[in-house]
Parts: structure tokens; sequence; C-alpha cells
């Protein structure tokens, strides 16, 4: 029950400024949280790689309602694009984006943030790299996917988010697996009402499931992104069934979760990604982690009472 308390508290701007204000939360965030700065996102991204995983980069932020937001957060991507580039690993480095980081909220959120992910798009392409747009709340799943396939018109290696926990997936992955896009399917980590949404942990695992199967035999590239043992497990028996080679698929897992079960699946041979996200608008990233597993809560009171 504790869950759904913390993705109210997600959205609370009183509780936000409590949470931030303590300086007792930083080292329980950098559990999750690559760091404060680029070079720090770097550093992290840099000991991966050299783990033989690879990584996909999210400069936090989200929910923006200033136009000028948007575009500091837009000018952000373009710098970690050039830094990337710069420092050799952008084929090995993508980018993950939240729309409303880029101003999907706002009055004509929908072509502001169209726009502004446009800009960042086009230079990771420049850079040999590409964009993943993360998924958010429902409200925003038609127009993500609309600037996903807009996108795509010219850069067809740009990936979109689907979650499993929305009665809607299954037709998303059914659509998109016959594009041959590239998906990102993770459960979904947002508090919906259960006029969209399954609200049951076993009807998401086996939604997850179906639509694994559309990616997986589809024309696409499935990016399976769960920590999940007994999903692992599903997409790998999948994957062999339907002759699907290490480098038609891949999985994905957080930075600072399953970290040992990231390589072991490396050293199988899998490709395996790690989202490294970094920077200082945290907060709203870490209570969705918390609220996922109530014992990130307790390992976060029991570092507030040692202090
Ligand atoms: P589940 O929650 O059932 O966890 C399975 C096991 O994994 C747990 O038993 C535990 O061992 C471990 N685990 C999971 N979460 C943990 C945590 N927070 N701390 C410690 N251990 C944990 N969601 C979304 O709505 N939009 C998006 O764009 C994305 N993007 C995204 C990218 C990537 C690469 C990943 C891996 C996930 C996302 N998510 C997301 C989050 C996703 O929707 C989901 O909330 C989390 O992945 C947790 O679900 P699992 O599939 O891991 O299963």
């Amino acid at each position: 029950m504790l869950g759904p308390v913390l993705l109210a508290a997600a959205g609370s701007e009183r509780v936000r400024r409590l949470v931030s204000s303590t300086p007792l939360t930083r080292p329980v965030v950098d559990r999750f949280v690559a760091g404060e700065e680029l070079p720090d996102a770097l550093d992290a991204s840099r000991t991966l790689l050299s783990q033989g995983l690879t990584v996909t980069l999210d400069r936090l932020g989200e929910s923006v309602t200033d136009p000028l937001q948007a575009i500091r957060n837009r000018d952000g991507y373009l710098e970690l694009v050039d830094e990337l580039a710069a420092a050799g690993v952008a084929e090995r480095a993508e980018l993950s984006v939240k729309l409303s980081a880029f101003g999907q909220a706002l009055p004509d959120g929908h072509d502001i943030a169209h726009r502004n992910v446009a800009r960042v798009v086009a230079a990771a392409a420049a850079a040999g790299t590409a964009v993943t747009l993360d998924m958010e709340d429902h409200t925003t799943v038609d127009s993500t996917l609309a600037v996903h396939e807009a996108l795509r018109a010219e850069h067809p290696e740009t990936g979109a988010v689907l979650q499993s926990y929305l009665f809607r997936t299954e037709d998303d992955a059914r659509r998109l697996a016959a594009t041959g896009a590239r998906v990102r399917l993770v459960k979904g980590a947002y508090r919906e009402p259960a006029e969209v949404a399954f609200q049951r942990k076993v009807e998401v695992d086996l939604a997850y499931v179906r639509c694994l199967r559309l990616l997986m035999t589809g024309e696409g590239y499935p990016m399976v992104a769960t920590h999940d043992p007994r999903l692992v497990a599903v997409a790998e028996e999948l994957a062999k069934r339907g002759g699907r080679a290490f480098d038609a698929y891949e999985f994905q897992m957080l930075y600072g979760i399953r970290d040992a079960e990231q390589r072991r699946l490396a050293a199988q041979g899998h490709r395996v990604r790690v989202y490294v996200p970094y920077g200082g608008d945290w907060y709203g990233y870490f209570m969705r982690r918390l609220a996922e597993r109530p014992a990130n809560l307790a390992f976060f009171a029991r570092s507030l009472a040692t202090r």
C-alpha cells in the first residue's frame, strides 16, 4: 500500500521541498542517480562501458511549466551529445528523454516538445547515437507516440517506451512491432487509475509477457527493460524460440539495481544497457524508485535513523 502514497508524494511540491532539502537524503539518492553534473554521468558511464555494458543517459527533469526551462533542458541534452561524441563513446551511449522536460505540458506543448526533441534527435544521429522517448503518465501517451512516429520518418532508430500496465499497450505493441520500431517494454512506474491500467501485479506481469511475445515475433528491436528474473527468463526463451540473435534485442536495467545480474547477462553474450540518470532534478525519479520497492523505503528510513 506504500507505493501509491509515495507516487502521490512524488507530485507534491511540499514533500519535494522537504525531501530535497535534507542532506540525509543524499546517500540514498546516490544509489539510484549517477550524480548532479554531466562529468559524474560520464564517469559512471565509462565504468559501465568498461564492464561490457552499454548505457542510455537520462538528464533528469520533468513536468516543466516554464518554456525557458524546456529550452534549457534541450540545450543540456545537446551538450550531453557533444560530450559523448568528444569522449568517443557515442556509439555505446544513447539518450533517454522525457517530453515533459521539453515542454509537453505547456499550452501548445505537443508542438513545443516535438520541436525541442527533434533538435536532440538530429544531433544524436549526427554523433552516431539514438534517442528513446521515455513514457510518462497515461495522459501523455498519444502525444508521445505521435512525436515518436513523426521523428521516425527521418530517424527510424528513435525508440519508444510502452508500459504493460496500460490496457491499450497490447495494441500499441502490435502496431509498433509491425513497423519495425525499437521499443523499450516496461511495466510502468506512474499511479494510474483502474479505468486505464491493470492494478494487480500479476495482471501487469501477464500483460508484459503478452506484449513481449508480440515484440519478439515482430519486425522491430525489442528492449526488454525489467529487473524481474522471471521476465528476463521468459525473454531469453522467446528470443531463442524466435531465432533472434544476441544483437537483435537487448536487456535494459536501471542504474544501481541488480548490478550483478546486468554483468551476468552481459557475460553470457547478451546486450545489456544501463539507464543512467543524472542531474539536480532527481526528486520524481527517486520517489518512483522508492515506490517500486518498499524495502528501499526501509533502507532510506534506516539511513535517516542512523545519522
Ligand atoms: P518489479 O517491480 O516486479 O521488480 C522485480 C525485481 O527487481 C524486484 O523484486 C527487485 O529485486 C528488483 N527491483 C525492481 N525495482 C527496484 C527498485 N526500485 N529498487 C531495488 N530493486 C528493484 N517506467 C515508465 O513508466 N516509463 C519509462 O519510460 C520507464 N523507463 C524505464 C527504463 C528502464 C531501462 C527500466 C529498467 C525501467 C523503466 N521504467 C519506466 C520503470 C518500470 O516501469 C518499472 O517501474 C521498474 O522497472 C520496476 O519494474 P520491474 O520490471 O523491474 O519489476
